[in-house]
């Protein structure tokens, strides 16, 4: 799987070079079982089309959108934050990668971790750059995550984008394959222009 195929939409919105290569690598490194993955195995969430094959990537790119929905929102300055795009960047980083430790125990919280122990692939300094946004990937559970539920704003959004995406009905009715060309992925920023 290459995920500048498969995320080819997704890796274009970033706005630092340096958090779109790393992302990159990064998915070129997660377990080769995030690709193929369904989903949910309880049956519970989700919508049913991703209790299939590459449904998980089906889902991370329906989470992605409604990241950018919400991003849009906080860029013209919702609840008062001063939200950048480099904070953005480093969501999308987080949305990109949250669900690919599926199959491993606490799935959520295992990605930090999971980036940190290959230090023979990631250089310091490319750990020091995934640590943040990967701090806002481990909580994406929210209230299902245990100790690891979302306390900043950027935590929240990831959170929220992921569950409005993991709800059984909104994601496959509005979003099909996640790849429609209508769908907006602008983000407004009222201090920086559109991107
Ligand atoms: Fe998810």
């Amino acid at each position: 799987m290459d995920p500048e195929v498969v995320f080819e939409k997704e890796l274009s919105k970033f706005y630092r070079d340096d958090y779109r290569a790393l992302t990159i690598k990064m998915l070129n490194h997660v377990p080769k079982t995030f690709w193929t993955a369904a989903s949910s195995r309880t049956g519970k969430n989700h919508p049913y089309d991703e209790y299939a094959l590459a449904g998980k990537v089906l889902h991370t790119k329906r989470a992605f959108f409604f990241l950018l929905q919400i991003m849009d929102s906080a860029a013209g300055g919702a609840f008062g934050n001063d939200f950048t795009p480099v904070n953005a960047d480093q969501c999308m980083m987080a949305m990109l990668v949250h669900d690919t430790m599926v199959g491993s125990r606490a799935h959520g919280p295992a990605v930090l971790p999971y980036f940190m122990q290959r230090t023979s692939i990631f250089t310091d300094e490319e750990r020091e750059l995934m640590k943040f946004p990967l701090k806002i990937s481990q909580t994406h559970m929210g209230r299902w995550g245990g100790n690891y539920s979302p306390r900043t704003f950027l935590q929240w959004i990831v959170h929220l984008a992921d569950f409005l995406a993991s709800r059984k009905q909104p994601g496959h009715l509005i979003l099909g394959d996640g790849d429609t060309d209508e769908l907006d992925y602008t983000i407004r920023w009222p201090k920086y222009g559109t991107i």
